[in-house]
């Protein structure tokens, strides 16, 4: 009985779409749950801090609907605010005032330059910061920090996190002897980013800035789960494509209730040799636009630059080598604009 009154309310709150997100209340909806017990029925809708009045109307409908269903007593609707994710006891565990994961939707959009280049830019601002490498699929860390060696084992046998420009580091790609292998099963994932927590003497920071694979994986879901995430950063480059796979990334982690911190577009414009004009070769302002229709904060755009790919692949991060330059100076703004946001 139980079920099919479950399933009845279903029928009713799927006709109606979340105000923010539209999505659908329906069952595969993960930020509306429905219990029902001895005739008392539960709907939680979990949405964004500061959204409650686009609510209004539609918990007012779906209690009036519910309340109709025979076998019903009495009907609470409950809106609840982002899930609190410090109240919960978490697996991996690390002394850090703030955990940031660097992800996008798509692949190859600059989350690990981003990830590095935003490790150093606080490392400048005298923060104590580690960078941790979860894409176990293909690590980018150890060649854009410059370090190929074996990280040591402690007498307490955790693994020492490589020390390079005041930045402490810890990847797959430190370890593993060639490429890392390719397929990974979920629960090999979770294990190995467990051990990137509690396997490794990271000590006390200010910041943990992780490196995500693409997409909407193990890794990023074993991280929000067990791991006390602050929020995360979505990269995106500005076209279309791009920013269809942003959008089912910043779904997911809504869903897991894990914030967002903010959009960086990457690959925003190209400063063109020749004339000197910018030129927006995957098109304009896209995911500033994205941004702000999903009410997300836009942290900053950084250009199409030679040297920021010359300076990735040559393990020299660009603030390293060009302190002063303009994209230097971008990722120093972001990590101001972060670090306020978090310390207030
Ligand atoms: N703004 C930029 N200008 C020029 N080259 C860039 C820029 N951002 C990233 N790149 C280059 O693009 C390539 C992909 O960048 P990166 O590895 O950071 O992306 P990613 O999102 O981490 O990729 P993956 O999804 O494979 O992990 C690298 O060669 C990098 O140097
Ligand atoms: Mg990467
Ligand atoms: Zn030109």
């Amino acid at each position: 009985m139980s079920n099919e009154i479950l399933s009845l309310i279903y029928t009713f709150s799927r006709k109606f779409n979340d105000p923010k997100t539209n999505l659908a209340f329906d069952p595969k909806n993960k930020n509306i749950l429905a219990t029902f017990n001895n005739g008392n029925v539960n709907v939680t809708i979990q949405i964004s801090n500061g959204d409650e009045h686009l609510y209004h109307d539609i918990s007012r409908l779906l209690k009036k609907n519910i309340e109709q269903i025979p076998g019903v007593l009495s009907v609470n609707i409950i809106i609840t605010a982002e899930k609190n994710q410090n109240s919960v006891e978490k697996k991996f565990k690390i002394d850090v005032k703030n955990i940031i994961a660097v992800a996008s939707g798509k692949g190859g959009v600059g989350k690990s330059t981003f990830a590095v280049n935003l490790s150093v830019a606080l490392k400048s601002l005298n923060l104590r910061v580690g960078l941790l490498d979860a894409d176990i699929y293909g690590p980018s860390i150890p060649r854009m920090i410059g370090v190929s060696k074996k990280p040591e084992m402690n007498k307490d046998k955790k693994l020492v996190p490589i020390e390079n420009y005041g930045l402490k580091s810890m990847s797959i790609g430190y370890i593993l002897e060639n490429e890392s292998p390719t397929i990974w099963r979920g629960p090999m994932v979770m294990k190995a980013l467990e051990q990137m927590f509690n396997g490794v003497a990271w000590g006390t920071l200010d910041y943990l800035i992780i490196d995500l694979p693409p997409g909407t994986g193990d890794a990023q879901l074993s991280l929000a789960q067990n791991s006390k995430l602050t929020g995360s950063i979505i990269i995106s480059t500005p076209q279309e494509v791009a920013l269809t796979d942003a959008r089912k990334g910043i779904n997911m982690f809504k869903k897991v209730g894990v914030r967002i911190l903010g959009i960086v577009e990457n690959m925003s414009y190209f400063i063109c040799d020749k004339c000197s004009e910018k030129h927006f070769i995957f098109s304009k302002d896209g995911a500033k636009k994205e941004a702000h229709k999903f009410n997300i904060p836009f942290l900053g755009e950084i250009p199409i630059d030679s040297k920021l790919r010359h300076q990735s692949d040559s393990g020299i991060p660009c603030y390293i080598d060009n302190p002063e330059g303009d994209i230097s100076q971008k990722f120093i703004s972001i990590a101001k604009q972060l670090d306020k946001s978090l310390s207030s």
